[in-house]
C-alpha cells in the first residue's frame, strides 16, 4: 500500500536540482542555523551546483549551518579522490560559506568503526537532530549504504556493499574498476535517517525507475530500503520523468 511519500515530478535533472536547492534555500532562509544532512553520488551534483549559485548570486548563506553526511567508504581517508569527504569539499563545501568545522563526514580510516559511528550519532543528537536530510537512491533501492535487508531501526554502522552497488559505483563515473571499490562503508542507519524532520530523496534517469516505484508504491519492506520511508511524516521524492516512469498512481 502506498504510504505518505509525496512525489514531485520535474521535466529533467536540472529541474530536479532547482527544486531540491529551493527546498534547502527555503529552510536556510527561515532557519539560518539549520542542521542539514547531505548525500553523495552523481544525482545531487547539480543540486550542489545550484546551491553554490544561490550562494554566489543570491547571497544564500550557510555560515551558521551544520552538516552531516550519510556515509563514507571504509578504508579511504578524506584526501582520497573517491572519498565522500573529497566529493563534498569539491562539489559543495569549497563553493559556499559553510564552516569546515561544522561539516561532519564519517572517518573511513577511524581506528574503531563502532566508536566512530556512535560519535556520529551523538553529534547529531547534540546538534538537535537533522532538520532536512537529502538522499539519493541506488538502483536496488538502497539509501546511504543501507543495502536490501537493512532493518528499519538500524543505526550508523559498518556495512558491506552488494555486488550491484560496487558495480554501479565503478561504471567510469567514480571508480574505474570494481576491484578498486572498497567492500565496506560506514553508513547512517535507516533509523538514523528516519529521525530527520524532513527528507528529500532525488532520483533521475531510467535506471532509478524501478526503485522509485518500489519505494513509493511497493510494500513497506527492507527488501527496498527506501520504502522504509513511507511512514515518515515529511518525505518528498523529487524525480525526473524518466525516474517516475514506473509509478502507477498520480502523486
Ligand atoms: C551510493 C551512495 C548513495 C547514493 C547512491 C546512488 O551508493 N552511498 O548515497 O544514493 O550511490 O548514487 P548515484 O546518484 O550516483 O546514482
Amino acid at each position: 500500500m502506498p504510504g505518505n511519500i509525496k512525489v514531485t515530478v520535474c521535466p529533467d535533472a536540472q529541474g530536479v536540482a532547482r527544486k531540491a536547492a529551493g527546498v534547502f534555500a527555503a529552510l536556510l532562509r527561515s532557519k539560518p542555523a539549520a542542521v542539514i544532512g547531505l548525500a553523495t553520488g552523481s544525482t545531487p551534483e547539480q543540486t550542489y551546483a545550484e546551491l553554490a549559485r544561490l550562494h554566489r548570486e543570491e547571497k544564500l548563506s550557510l555560515a551558521k549551518v551544520s552538516s552531516f553526511n550519510l556515509d563514507e567508504y571504509w578504508g579511504l581517508d578524506g584526501d582520497h579522490d573517491q572519498s565522500y569527504r573529497h566529493f563534498m569539499n569539491t562539489h559543495l563545501f569549497n563553493h559556499v560559506d559553510i564552516r569546515p568545522w561544522n561539516t561532519c563526514v564519517l572517518n573511513g580510516k577511524a581506528a574503531n568503526p563502532a566508536l566512530e559511528c556512535q560519535a556520529f550519532e551523538t553529534k547529531i543528537l547534540a546538534a538537535g537532530g537533522v532538520d532536512l536530510w537529502l538522499l539519493g537512491i541506488g538502483g536496488n533501492g538502497h539509501i546511504a549504504f543501507n543495502e536490501p535487508g537493512s532493518p528499519v531501526d538500524s543505526r550508523t554502522r559498518l556495512v558491506s556493499l552488494t555486488p550491484s552497488t560496487i558495480a554501479a559505483n565503478s561504471d567510469g563515473r567514480f571508480f574505474k574498476d570494481p576491484a578498486e571499490v572498497p567492500r565496506c562503508a560506514l553508513s547512517a542507519g535507516i533509523g538514523t535517517i528516519r529521525e530527520a524532520r524532513q527528507l528529500v530523496l532525488l532520483a533521475t534517469g531510467p535506471k532509478k525507475a524501478a526503485a522509485i516505484a518500489a519505494a513509493a508504491e511497493g510494500s513497506f519492506s527492507p527488501d527496498c530500503p527506501a520504502s522504509l520511508l513511507q511512514d515518515h511524516p515529511d518525505c518528498t521524492f523529487i524525480v525526473d520523468r524518466e525516474a517516475a516512469a514506473g509509478l502507477k498512481h498520480p502523486h
